[in-house]
């Protein structure tokens, strides 16, 4: 039987998926030109077709509910939108980097989408989730191509930024980063299994941000050449985002998935750049938290369920 609530908030949903389409546009538009490597450009290419295609799908979806597009860019989601936006800018525009930030970006996708599908099956909307389970695949396969470019986008960047310092410095900044995520994510989680998931997450992240700390140490490197300026802490207020947003424990949700993502991309590459330079401690560091990240990114996968349940009651 078709969830009133859930039906009354489809809207909602789309609006945001179409908001993360356009924004994805944006960025494959220019990402084939920083990619550094034939087979990762080519990758952007074959998904900026199919992120046109994403677009319009669900601006259709939404003119099949009567939404209209122009209204629904909201606001809100354009803060998150702008948000990827700073971050893309505040970082070089190495293929590292660029490979790092579609990684995370996909699972943002793939988290909303997640979500998008359980709210249209309990509205009964059977057509948004085909819609949303074929985009789904795509975002996917997307992701899976970006894992298989990790080897490139090390290589390609080697020039420019492939010191092991220097991504242990950004792997330091995301761990600040994902330290106040977690503390702004527990509040608005509630108190279900999400925040119990984020607490325990916050303790691994502490621990992270210390071995990160160590390991740049070891290497020379001063506290204040930690620069967590790099990724800007300032440009990208998750927090507010987070705050501002009406559906806040589904949008946490697909958030803290693609951080996670972030920092899973961010891990390999260092593991990469740091296996290449012969540092061995530095990339056994590398392994070692990569499988903390890839289990809380795995655990807050297996609470879509829960976090679209606690969306549609948190209204
Ligand atoms: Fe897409
Ligand atoms: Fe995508
Ligand atoms: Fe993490």
């Amino acid at each position: 039987m078709p969830d009133p609530t859930a039906q009354a908030h489809i809207d909602d949903y789309l609006s945001d998926a179409h908001s993360i389409e356009e924004q994805a546009l944006v960025q494959m538009k220019r990402a084939h030109e920083i990619a550094g490597d034939p087979g990762l450009a080519e990758a952007f290419r074959e998904h900026e077709r199919e992120t046109e295609e994403h677009e319009r799908l669900i601006r259709e979806r939404l003119a099949a509910h009567d939404g209209k597009p122009s209204a629904v860019k909201e606001a809100v989601m354009r803060v998150g939108g702008v948000a990827f936006i700073l971050f893309a800018k505040a970082n070089p525009d190495t293929p590292g980097k660029l490979t790092a930030h579609a990684y995370s970006y996909e699972h943002l996708e793939i988290g909303s989408y997640e979500l998008l599908a359980r709210v249209a099956q309990r509205a009964g909307d059977q057509e948004t989730v085909a819609v949303a389970q074929r985009i789904l695949a795509q975002e996917r396969a997307m992701a899976r191509r970006l894992e298989d470019h990790f080897d490139a986008a090390v290589e390609a960047s080697e020039h420019e930024s492939g010191s092991v310092a220097k991504y242990l410095a950004d792997a330091h900044a995301l761990e600040v980063q994902a330290i106040a995520l977690l503390e702004g994510g527990q509040k608005i989680a509630g108190d279900g299994e999400l925040a119990a998931l984020m607490d325990e997450h916050l303790a691994e992240t502490r621990e992270h941000e210390r071995l990160v700390t160590e390991r740049l140490q070891a290497l020379g490197e001063k506290p204040s050449r930690i620069k967590d300026a790099a990724l800007g802490i300032g440009g990208l207020n998750w927090g507010g985002f987070f705050a501002a947003h009406p559906d806040t424990p589904g949008k946490l949700a697909a958030f803290a998935y693609a951080f996670e993502h972030l920092e899973i991309a961010g891990y390999e590459l260092l593991k990469r750049t740091a296996t290449r330079a012969g540092d061995l401690e530095t990339a056994a560091l590398a392994e070692r938290i990569l499988q903390d990240e890839r289990g809380a990114a795995q655990q807050i996968a297996a609470r879509f369920d829960h976090a679209a349940e606690a969306a549609l009651a948190a209204r």
